[in-house]
């Protein structure tokens, strides 16, 4: 890594958020070139469900048996990027921990939203979450597609859990220029606290909540990471993901990690691997 681990971790226990760089990216190239051919499938078939295919389409959801990652990139998590993953986690957890979902995430061009789609994901501002999956074919919904995500902390994902768990997320595109503008807040997740959407405000440079009559102000940081870095967070560190208005998709692999000790809040316990034991 780039970042030595005790300089990621050392970042990562002041801020809550650190980004880190993998020695090696063949596992990244590799998962690369999977996700890319079921893109480019699913762009000639058709990401999206025609009119007269609700309403029984839309009840396909993404289960841990028809997870895309897990059928097709399960290979992964014995791979060396895994563990160079686990092995930081570890020294942030200091006890066992588990993985408990994993998931390749695209945030699509806003070029490619049909236009009845387009108007409800944009403008951005006004939108509560940027999940597509109501409106694609059952193929894409093995993959987590998005058009966006507003500001959010990733405990709202896992409401039932203790909130004590980490995203990792792992680019396989670059995220610069109008790529799907990743950021975060450094140290929101010291307000312990899940916000909904409209409880945020944003303005050029902060991001702000209020929390027991008090009125906090965080500075948000972008997280332009290159191909062969990822980040890591924790689960109430306040962050959002821009459109993207490349003509490209952004494509990345999340990673969720919880200590065993506490509870995950998952439903599908088909996602859940063991990760490390002290
Ligand atoms: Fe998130």
């Amino acid at each position: 890594m780039k970042n030595p681990p005790t300089e990621a971790l050392r970042e990562f226990e002041s801020t809550g958020l650190s980004v880190c760089q993998l020695a090696n990216n063949d596992d990244l190239v590799r998962a690369k070139s999977i996700v890319d051919r079921e893109f480019d499938s699913l762009l000639a078939s058709g990401f999206f469900l025609n009119e007269e295919d609700k309403p029984d389409a839309r009840e396909v959801r993404m289960t841990s048996e028809t997870s895309f990652f897990l059928s097709e990139l399960a290979w992964f998590l014995e791979s060396q990027t895994y563990r160079t993953i686990v092995d930081l986690v570890a020294q942030i957890f200091e006890e066992s921990f588990d993985l408990f979902m994993e998931r390749v995430i695209i945030t699509l061009p806003e070029s490619l939203l049909p236009g009845p789609v387009s108007t409800r994901f944009y403008p951005f501002e006004n939108c509560e979450h940027g999940n597509l999956s109501e409106f694609l074919v059952p193929r894409a919904r093995r993959l987590s597609i998005f058009a966006h995500n507003p500001w959010h902390n990733d405990y709202i994902d896992f409401p039932d859990s203790d909130a004590d768990f980490v995203s990792v997320l792992i680019p396989l595109s670059d995220r610069s220029g109008q790529r799907a503008p990743l950021y975060g807040c450094p140290e929101s997740f010291r307000l312990k606290q899940r916000f909904k959407s409209d409880e945020i405000e944003i303005d050029e440079e902060n991001v702000s909540v209020e929390f027991e009559g008090v009125k906090h102000h965080f500075k948000r940081r972008r997280l332009e990471l290159k191909f062969g870095e990822f980040g890591i967070w924790h689960a109430l560190n306040l962050h959002a993901v821009y459109p993207n208005l490349d003509s490209s998709p952004v494509v990345n692999l999340r990673l969720n990690f919880c200590k065993t000790s506490s509870k995950d809040g998952l439903l599908d316990s088909g996602y859940k691997r063991e990760a490390y034991r002290a």
